[in-house]
């Protein structure tokens, strides 16, 4: 049978395929039943197959009352089997239990997959999803107010679902939606004039850490009514468009712009500003079309949006005429619907804003711009993540200081892993550049992995030692594997472009097998990854790979100076570059020598 291209090196998929037209043939009288395929997970140790077809229970109970062949369940799992299509990708196939179809791939064609991933790299694996282009709405840290922890795992639990979905042929519009409008920067204004009535003094050294300017300003507001009364006014003549007063915002935006890219830079982000300001002309428009509608009604004073299952308004229209965080996601949701030809807006922010794009999202579906239903598109999902605590299991602070600088923090983990690389007697003798490079590696790619790897959910404790231990789920540990991998290639003299070219891959060990199984899974957890937004799942298929390798293939099985070696160099060459990829996806720099 011929695989649809987009299908190549999806295991899953080529094995759906299979069965839909078994399927079809079993049971003709039931159109458009779904194959449920899924990797088999060992049972105590014992496992009948690599997949598995679970349909013929539910088939079963579909018919049962109707005239049909079948005796019960198992009859219809043997009749799947038997009507499945030959192909070369499957060795055997067995009944179990009620019904259900295992299936077990051929050494042969497991083989030849991954040579020919090895020659025609592993893009070809990518999966196809039903999106063209998404936004991903992360970061998005407030001027001049602090850059916290949450807005780190936001940035980096961003950065990876914007990759995934790039890898697999999403075009990804990625938003940073920064807090730049709004009416604290009446204050902020008012203050900057006080402190430097020349515009020209203005610069980062003069105003120094923002955080503390705003508390300064803010202690100014709460004490003083006279410049109270002067900051609303500024805000209105920043919104009013007047000259001074625009400067004076960007100036303090540019500000807090140098301060985050230190932080995006360290992580090596990319994102492209759209803040709060660029959708507040949109946003008259956007409300008068939701007036028209009669979505909105007026409610104390104020203008909302009530939504179904939830007792509290969206406020749309404060009782003082302006417009706030909700006006601004409303004109931000259309823009990136019509403008942008979004077919799927993902938000990522801690789970404290749920009801917040939960009542957006509804309000959205009112007014019809989003579909009822969740299944088709356009789409919008709010990722919510857990807090970040310390090790007191309280809300994550540095020692004296409120609050933790993210810089410093990234900082400190490169300086650790420094310390940890210089103490190796390897290291030693490298040029300065190259452990700093390997030190940035470790050490950036231990903080991001200790937060992607969590369920996103759950908080999180923020360990140092625990992140930089190179025992355990962490990246010090993938990382040194997939050097040690690196090493293992190197040390056999060969070059591994003429291995590919030259020599075949065999599958005969049983840990060669089950390696060569868990690589070709590569595609499949990445489309689950991108479908559930899961950054987790692709960490633990990357730990998975690394023990499988270590444990059991690279444990008995011997690579250099064995009768099988180009072969096992072509797994381990394999391995390293799913390892890669993974690490890619997960913003992780490879690192090739320890
Ligand atoms: N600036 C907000 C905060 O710090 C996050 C913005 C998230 N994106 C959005 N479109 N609302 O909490």
């Amino acid at each position: 049978m011929a695989v649809g291209a987009e299908n190549m090196g999806n295991v899953k998929r080529q094995l759906v395929q299979l069965f839909e037209v078994s399927l079809q043939a079993t049971v003709p009288s039931e159109t458009d039943v779904a194959p449920l395929v899924d990797a088999c997970i060992a049972k105590s140790g014992v496992r009948f197959g690599d997949y598995q077809c679970n349909n013929a229970m539910g088939l079963w109970s579909k018919i049962k009352g109707k005239q049909t062949e079948f005796r019960g369940p198992t009859a219809v799992g043997q009749a799947i089997m038997k009507n499945l299509p030959p192909s070369d990708m499957v060795e055997s196939c067995s009944v179990a239990g009620p019904g259900f179809v295992n299936v077990v791939l051929s050494r042969n064609w497991i083989a030849k997959s991954l040579q020919k991933m090895l020659i025609d790299g592993i893009d070809t694996w990518a999966p196809c999803l039903p999106v063209k282009r998404a936004v991903v709405d992360f970061s998005s840290p407030n001027i001049a107010k602090e850059m916290h922890v949450g807005h780190l795992r936001s940035t980096i639990i961003g950065d990876t679902l914007a990759r995934m979905l790039e890898f697999s042929h999403v075009e990804v519009l990625r938003r940073n939606h920064v807090g730049d409008w709004g009416t604290q920067f009446g204050m902020l204004i008012e203050f900057l004039f006080e402190k430097f009535p020349n515009p020209e003094d203005v610069n980062e050294a003069a105003i120094g850490d923002l955080q503390t300017f705003y508390k300064a300003s803010k202690a100014r507001f709460d004490s003083d009514p006279e410049f109270k009364q002067r900051a609303q006014q500024a805000v209105v003549r920043l919104q009013g468009g007047e000259d001074t007063y625009h400067r004076a915002w960007k100036q303090i935006c540019e500000i807090s712009r140098t301060e985050f890219h230190r932080v995006y830079e360290r992580l090596g982000i990319q994102l492209e500003e759209k803040g709060e300001s660029f959708y507040s002309p949109y946003i008259p428009g956007v409300l008068e079309e939701l007036n028209k509608k009669g979505i909105i009604e007026d409610d104390k004073g104020a203008r909302v949006i009530f939504v179904q299952d939830v007792n509290i308004p969206l406020i749309v229209v404060k009782s003082d005429g302006g417009y706030n965080y909700a006006s601004t996601d409303l004109a931000a949701l259309r823009y990136r619907i019509n403008e942008e030809k979004a077919e799927w807006i993902i938000y990522l922010t801690d789970v404290g804003q749920q009801q917040h794009f939960d009542m957006l999202f509804k309000a959205a579906k009112r007014a019809g711009w989003l579909p009822a239903d969740d299944g088709s598109y356009p789409k919008a999902t709010h990722v919510g993540f857990g807090l970040v605590l310390g090790e007191d299991g309280k809300r994550f602070r540095t020692r004296s200081t409120e609050v933790v600088r993210l810089v410093d923090l990234l900082d400190e983990a490169k300086n650790r892993s420094k310390t940890a690389l210089l103490e190796r007697d390897t290291a030693k003798e490298w040029p300065e550049e190259e452990v700093e490079k390997t030190s940035q590696a470790i050490g950036y790619g231990a903080v991001k992995y200790a937060d992607l790897k969590n369920n996103k959910q759950t908080n999180y404790t923020f360990n140092f030692d625990q992140m930089l231990n190179d025992k355990g789920n962490t990246a010090v540990y993938l990382l040194y594997a997939h050097a040690r991998i690196c090493s293992i290639i190197r040390k056999s003299g060969k070059d591994i472009e003429e291995v590919k070219r030259n020599a075949k891959i065999a599958l005969d060990h049983e840990d060669e097998r089950a390696l060569g199984l868990h690589l070709i899974q590569f595609s499949e957890v990445i489309e689950e990854a991108c479908t559930n937004l899961l950054p987790n799942v692709l960490c633990e298929y990357l730990y998975n790979l690394s023990e499988i390798f270590t444990k059991k293939f690279y444990s008995n099985c011997q690579v250099v100076g064995s009768p099988e070696e180009s072969s096992r160099l072509l797994l381990c060459e394999a391995t390293a570059t799913v390892m890669r990829k993974c690490f890619h996806l997960l913003g992780i720099v490879p690192v090739y020598k320890i």
